[in-house]
């Protein structure tokens, strides 16, 4: 039989409306795929699709739907021929999972259970799942290597980790799928056009929304969680990774797997990692703002540094993190000023 060509393949992405899902998907499109979303739109705004459009000239299938729906999900696979399934769609936010456990599980471990059936049904066996740096033990060493140990200490975090067990566990039983878990460190910045980015708001605790919303006049001060940490300046490290360097892995990530039917965990980061005080001053030289800030307490459960090891990422992918922490703060702040209300 003629081997497929790779603008014949379709590719499921879910949650493709979100942050990193939007950004794979210029990534994706600009390498040749065709492109189905499927997204609830519950962290994310239609608006982006026309975005999408401007960015890659290209006309992306978008339903609006919930992974839960086991008739959603037959629907597509019925209409569409898809090859893969990029897996993007979750809920992601650390403190809201400790207040609703329930939807998180729900949301995203039924609704990766609820995929991985329809997909079987349908024959389609190549998955790309979004893991995360979260589910090493917080002991480990630095820089972290996938073979390290594994624990979470919150409901988001299980989440990952149960999801991570229950794709292993159906790999080993029919090893014909195809499966990667890109565990991704801490990603930031945007596209370079300044047409798409991350959605932040009241409850966003990550440190670039909030140097955004700072830098922006919406909130008065950045507050720093501890500056008591064993690292070179006392704040927390952590490795940055570009969103565009992290959807492009995800391009390797397909290609590799489309041919191939193995279980491969991946770490997705630089390897370098940058201090809270470090993202500040270099937040402070790309836009020309000062950060106020103050210290506070640690956060609870915080670690004092986390660093990928993405060496075999490198390796097995041929995929590389180019962009440095200069581009990361300056796409972020390209965006921010450009989108001051998000996609409304
Ligand atoms: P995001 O919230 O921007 O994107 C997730 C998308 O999934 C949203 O568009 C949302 O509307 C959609 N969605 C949620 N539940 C759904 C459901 N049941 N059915 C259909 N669509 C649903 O988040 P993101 O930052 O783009 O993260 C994407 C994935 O990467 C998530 O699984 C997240 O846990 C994981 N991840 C994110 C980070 C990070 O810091 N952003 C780090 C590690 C892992
Ligand atoms: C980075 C550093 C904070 C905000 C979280 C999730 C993890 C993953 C990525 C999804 C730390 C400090 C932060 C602020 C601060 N997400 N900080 N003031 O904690 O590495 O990981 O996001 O999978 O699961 O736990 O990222 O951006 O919250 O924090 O001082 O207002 O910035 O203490 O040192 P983190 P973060």
């Amino acid at each position: 039989m003629e081997r497929e060509n790779k603008d014949d393949r379709v590719i499921l992405v879910t949650g493709g409306a979100g942050y990193i899902g939007s950004h794979t998907c210029v990534e994706l499109a600009n390498s040749g795929y065709k492109l189905v979303v499927l997204d609830n739109l519950s962290n994310s705004s239609a608006n982006v699709l026309p975005r999408l459009k401007n960015i890659t000239q290209q006309t992306i299938t978008f339903v609006q739907g919930d992974i839960r729906h086991s008739e959603t999900l037959e629907a597509l696979f019925r209409q569409y021929n898809i090859n893969a399934v990029i897996h993007f769609a979750g809920l992601k936010t650390l403190n809201e999972s400790v207040l609703q456990p329930m939807q998180y599980y729900d949301n995203n471990v039924s609704g990766t259970l609820t995929l991985c059936k329809v997909m079987a049904e349908f024959g389609c066996k190549t998955l790309i799942f979004s893991s995360s740096a979260t589910v090493y033990d917080e002991t480990s060493q630095q820089p972290i290597r996938e073979d390290f140990p594994l624990a979470a200490n919150n409901p988001y975090g299980r989440s990952k980790l149960i999801i991570e067990q229950i794709l292993t566990d159906l790999h080993s039983a029919d090893p014909s799928w195809s499966i990667v878990l890109l565990r991704y460190f801490n990603p930031v910045g945007a596209h370079k056009s300044g047409l798409i980015g991350e959605i932040s708001n009241a409850i966003s605790s990550n440190l670039m929304p909030c140097l955004l919303q700072v830098a922006s006049g919406k909130r008065d001060k950045l507050l720093i969680y501890g500056n008591d940490y064993t690292t070179r300046d006392g704040t927390g490290v952590r490795d940055y990774i570009h969103v565009t360097d992290l959807a492009k892995a995800h391009v390797k990530a397909l290609q590799k797997s489309l041919d191939s039917t193995d279980m491969l965990t991946l770490n997705i980061g630089t390897g370098r990692g940058y201090s809270v005080l470090e993202m500040i001053s270099t937040f402070e030289q790309v836009s020309g703002h000062k950060i106020p800030f103050q210290v506070v307490a640690r956060r609870a459960k915080d670690l004092a540094r986390c660093i990928a090891d993405p060496s075999l990422a490198i390796k097995t992918l041929n995929w590389k993190a180019e962009l440095d922490i200069n581009r990361m703060c300056a796409d972020s702040w390209h965006w921010q000023t450009h989108n001051p209300d998000g996609y409304v």
